[in-house]
Formats: structure tokens, C-alpha cells, sequence
């Protein structure tokens, strides 16, 4: 493991939101390990602080932030906050999301509301907060972890899947936009990864039988997710900008064959 003043990112400061826990820690503690000062937001403070022991105890600064994304003024303040206590905002990461399951016919106004709030009109409000100040450098990185619910249909997510394909829209258009201030945008859209939120969406049966549609066999990491975040934050990564990267095993590229290679495996190892 490179010491924490020796990595791609020493010098940089990074603000990773829901880092509190799973993905978003696990990315945290990836950007401090190759040197950046890490901001970690989360609506719940007690998880980010716990984040914050975790990147001290191995050597690294980062600092606790309350921000619920949703939220305008939330933001603003966290931006500042992060801002003034590293000088410079070199990297965004929009991770924080909720997902709530319900059947398209029975998804409650409201809880639309909430996923359209956090998961998409978050990432404006973060993105547009942190490149303003990443314009006044003229550099910076943006990367939003969207879903592969939102390349296509989700069963029984629809307020969800309509958010993450929002943040893809909402990617492209930064792309284009902030390419004049040496801003890139970029999504990665995880299949499953073996985190909280996906015990709490699913059920213990489709828990366990979801491995068997991916490609790969079985659900991502949260440090596989990290990789590829540090990746599209490197400053090597400046002509990549627009995309939408799956870390999913090959779920994407399988497409509505997966159907036929889950049935596939259910003959060849039946129960
Ligand atoms: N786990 C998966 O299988 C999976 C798959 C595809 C995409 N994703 C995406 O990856 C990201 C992280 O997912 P995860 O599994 O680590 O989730 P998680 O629920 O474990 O962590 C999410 C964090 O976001 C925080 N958060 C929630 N609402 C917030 C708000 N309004 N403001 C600030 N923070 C808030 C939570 O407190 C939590 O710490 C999300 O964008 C999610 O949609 C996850």
C-alpha cells in the first residue's frame, strides 16, 4: 500500500458524498491512499466521522461534513466548508443515493420526490457547487456513481432507475460544458456490489440468487467501484470525459442474453 504522501493525488482534495459507508467509504479510502485530503459527506455525521477515523488511524486527512444533497443550501455549505479547509477542490465524487423499491403502479409521489431529489438533483446542486470552484483552477475531476438501473429497465426501482439515467444525462451535459475550464465528467454505473443499501433493497432469496445474473458469478466489491473512481480521477485521465463506465461484472454487456446463460447454469447446477 503506497504511503499516503507518496500516491497519483498528493497535493489534491477530494469531497466524496454518502461516504459514510460502503461505496463512498470504500472510495474514500482509495483517494487517500494515493494522497488526497478527503471531505467526507454524508447525511448521517456519525458514519462520516466514523470514515474519518478510519482515514486518520492510517495516516491520511479528511475531514467530517453533515450535507444532505438534496438540499441547496446543504450543499453550498459543504462546498465552502471543504473549500476553505483544503484551499482547493480538486475531485467530486457524487455517491450519495437512496433506493427504495415499489411496482411502477403503486410508486408513491413522494417517494418519487425523494429519489429524483437526492439521486439526481443532488448531483446538480454538488457538481455545479464544486465546479465553480474547480473553474476558478481551471482543472478538476467529477465523477458521479450512477447505476446500471439507470441504462435500463429496472424491475420494481422506477423512481430509482429514472434518477441514475438523469445523472447520465446530466453527465453528458457537464462534459460538454465544463470541458472550457479543464473539468472532466465522467459516471460509473456499478451492477450489484455486496453493500448495505443492496441488503436492505432486496430480499435474502433474491440476495443470494442474484450472483448467478452476472457474468462474472457473482456481486461486485465496494473497492472495485473505488478503483475505477480513482482511475477517472487520475489527472492522466483528462481526455476522458462524457462516459459512462459499468463495473458489473459484464452484466451490461449481456444484455437480455443473461436471461439465457442464468438458465443455462440452473440445468447444469439444479437448486
Ligand atoms: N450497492 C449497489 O449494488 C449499487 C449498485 C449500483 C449503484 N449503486 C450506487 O452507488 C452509490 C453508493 O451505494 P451504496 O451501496 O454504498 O449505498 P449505502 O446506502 O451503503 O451508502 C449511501 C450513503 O449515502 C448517504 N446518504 C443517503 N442520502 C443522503 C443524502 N440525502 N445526503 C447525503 N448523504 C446521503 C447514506 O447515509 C449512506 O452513508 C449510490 O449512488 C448507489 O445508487 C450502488
Amino acid at each position: 500500500m503506497p504511503n499516503a504522501d507518496q500516491g497519483k493525488l498528493t497535493g489534491q482534495a477530494a469531497i466524496v458524498t454518502g461516504a459514510g459507508r460502503g461505496i463512498g467509504r470504500a472510495v474514500a479510502l482509495r483517494l487517500m491512499r494515493e494522497g488526497a485530503a478527503v471531505a467526507i459527506a454524508d447525511i448521517a455525521i456519525e458514519r462520516a466521522r466514523q470514515t474519518v477515523s478510519a482515514i486518520e488511524e492510517s495516516g491520511g486527512r479528511a475531514i467530517a461534513l453533515s450535507v444532505d444533497t438534496a438540499s441547496r443550501s446543504s450543499v453550498d455549505a459543504m462546498v465552502a466548508s471543504a473549500a476553505e479547509a483544503f484551499g482547493r477542490i480538486d475531485i467530486l465524487v457524487n455517491n450519495a443515493a437512496i433506493a427504495r423499491s415499489a411496482p411502477f403502479l403503486d410508486q408513491s409521489a413522494e417517494d418519487w420526490a425523494d429519489h429524483i431529489g437526492i439521486n439526481l438533483s443532488g448531483v446538480f446542486h454538488c457538481s455545479q457547487a464544486a465546479a465553480r470552484v474547480m473553474a476558478t483552477a481551471g482543472y478538476g475531476r467529477i465523477i458521479s456513481i450512477t447505476s446500471i438501473a439507470g441504462m435500463m429497465g429496472p424491475l420494481d426501482f422506477p423512481a430509482y432507475g429514472a434518477a441514475k439515467a438523469g445523472v447520465i444525462g446530466l453527465t453528458r451535459a457537464m462534459a460538454l460544458e465544463l470541458a472550457d475550464h479543464g473539468i472532466t465528467a465522467n459516471a460509473i454505473a456499478p451492477g450489484p456490489i455486496d453493500t448495505e443499501l443492496l441488503r436492505e433493497a432486496w430480499s435474502p432469496a433474491a440476495y443470494s440468487a442474484r450472483a448467478q445474473h452476472i457474468p462474472v458469478a457473482r456481486l461486485g466489491q465496494a473497492d472495485e467501484i473505488a478503483y475505477a473512481v480513482l482511475m477517472l480521477a487520475a489527472p492522466e485521465a483528462a481526455y476522458i470525459t462524457g462516459v459512462v463506465l459499468p463495473v458489473d461484472g459484464g452484466a451490461a454487456a449481456a444484455g437480455s442474453y443473461m436471461s439465457e446463460k442464468f438458465r443455462r447454469r440452473s440445468v447444469e447446477a439444479p437448486g
